[in-house]
C-alpha cells in the first residue's frame, strides 16, 4: 500500500530514510516566483497582522492532526523510559551547556531552573526535545547507539518538521503580502528562507525553524502549568495539546515616556484540530516594533487527578527565526527557545 500523509514521510520501516531524506534537501531551491505568484492566495482574512491586534494570535493552516501529534508523543513516551545518559546523549549544548538553549533532549526541573524559581515563578518540571534536522545530521551515531526508541522519535519529528516547515514558509509569505510596500517587511521571506538555500546541509543552511515536542510533569496541585512568559524568538507556532489552558494577554510594560500599560487579562484561547496558534516572540521587534510580542501562560483544570511527578500535560510548538550564513552563531545559540 501507498503510504498517505505523514506516514509518507515517517518512513519507519526503511533504515535509509534519513539519509535519502537528508540528501533530497541538499537540492538548492528557488522561491521567489513561487511566492509572487502564490502570496495573495494565501493571506488569511482577517490578515494575520489584523488577528494579532485583535486577539495577540492567528490562526495558521496546517496538514498536522491530533492524531499524527499523539503518535509522536507515544514513541516520546518510550524515547523518556530511556537511561537519563542514553537520553542526555542525543543534545547539542546551547551556549549556556545542556539547558534551554540545547537542541535535542532537555530536561528542566526546579534545581536547573533555580535563578527562575528565585525570581518567584512557580516551579515547572518538564522533559523536551527540540528537533532541527541539524540533530540527526550530527549525531547519528548518538541515535543509533540509543535503539529504536530514539529512531522512532527522530522519525516522527521528521516528519513533523518537513509539515511544519512548509506551513511557516507559507505563513512568512502571507504575512510579507500584507505588507507589501512597508520597508520594515521587504523581503522579510527571504530573511527565514533564503532563495537558494541548500536545505540539508548539516546543521549549516536549514531555515532555523525548531519544534519542540514538550511532557510537563506535575509538580504543585493548583499551580499553573506554565508561568507567563514571551517567547524569545521572532515567531512561535502553537501547534498542538493534550488538553485546553493556553492563554494569551499582555504584560504591564512600561512605555517610551515610562507609563506602565494596564496588563490585559488573560484569555483562554481555542485551537481547531488543523489549526496553529501564530504569534511574534520578543524577536519580532527587530522586524516591526509596533506589534507587542504574545505574552502567554498555561493553566489546565482537567488534570487534577494527575499526582505529583506524573505526566501533566504535552505540547507541540514551532519556533522560526531569521536564517544566518554558515559562520554566524550556531541555531542553537540563537534559535532564543524557552517555554
Ligand atoms: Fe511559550
Amino acid at each position: 500500500m501507498v503510504p498517505r500523509g505523514l506516514e509518507r514521510l515517517r518512513g519507519t520501516d526503511d533504515p535509509h530514510h534519513a539519509e535519502r531524506f537528508l540528501h533530497t534537501l541538499l537540492l538548492p531551491k528557488t522561491r521567489t516566483e513561487q511566492r509572487l505568484a502564490s502570496a495573495e492566495a494565501l493571506s488569511p482574512t482577517p490578515s494575520i497582522t489584523e488577528q494579532w491586534r485583535d486577539s495577540r494570535y492567528a490562526k495558521v493552516e496546517t496538514s498536522i492532526s491530533r492524531d499524527d501529534v499523539e503518535q509522536a508523543v507515544g514513541v516520546f513516551r518510550d524515547f523518556l523510559a530511556l537511561p537519563a545518559e542514553t537520553k542526555v546523549s542525543i543534545s547539542i549544548p546551547g551556549p549556556q551547556g545542556r539547558g534551554k538553549g540545547s537542541l535535542g533532549y532537555v530536561e528542566r526541573t526546579p534545581e536547573t531552573d533555580a535563578n527562575e524559581t528565585a525570581l518567584g515563578k512557580d516551579p515547572e518540571h518538564k522533559e523536551y526535545f527540540h528537533y532541527h534536522p541539524s540533530v540527526e545530521a550530527q549525531l547519528p551515531e548518538e541515535i543509533r547507539r540509543a535503539g529504536g526508541a530514539a529512531e522512532k522519535l527522530i522519525a516522527q519529528l521528521r516528519a513533523l518538521w518537513i509539515e511544519m516547515e512548509a506551513v511557516a514558509y507559507r505563513t512568512i509569505v502571507a504575512l510579507e503580502a500584507e505588507h507589501a510596500g512597508d520597508p520594515r517587511y521587504e523581503g522579510l521571506t527571504n530573511r527565514f528562507f533564503p532563495d537558494g538555500i541548500t536545505r540539508g546541509e548539516p546543521g549549516l543552511r536549514h531555515p532555523k525553524l525548531t519544534l519542540r515536542l514538550m511532557i510537563y510533569k506535575k509538580v504543585d496541585a493548583e499551580k499553573l502549568a506554565a508561568n507567563g512568559h514571551y517567547d524569545a524568538g521572532a515567531f512561535a507556532f502553537a501547534v498542538c495539546e493534550s488538553a485546553p489552558g493556553l492563554m494569551v494577554g499582555t504584560q504591564a510594560v512600561k512605555d517610551e515616556t515610562g507609563a506602565v500599560t494596564t496588563p490585559e487579562a488573560l484569555t483562554p484561547v481555542e485551537r481547531p484540530d488543523g489549526t496553529a496558534l501564530f504569534w511574534p516572540g520578543t524577536g519580532f521587534k527587530n522586524i516591526d516594533p509596533t506589534i507587542p510580542p504574545t505574552w502567554h501562560a498555561v493553566k489546565q483544570h482537567t488534570k487534577d487527578e494527575v499526582k505529583l511527578g506524573e505526566e501533566n500535560r504535552w505540547v507541540l510548538v514551532a519556533f522560526l527565526n531569521e536564517f544566518e550564513e554558515p559562520g554566524a552563531p550556531t541555531i542553537a545559540e540563537t534559535h532564543g527557545l524557552r517555554a
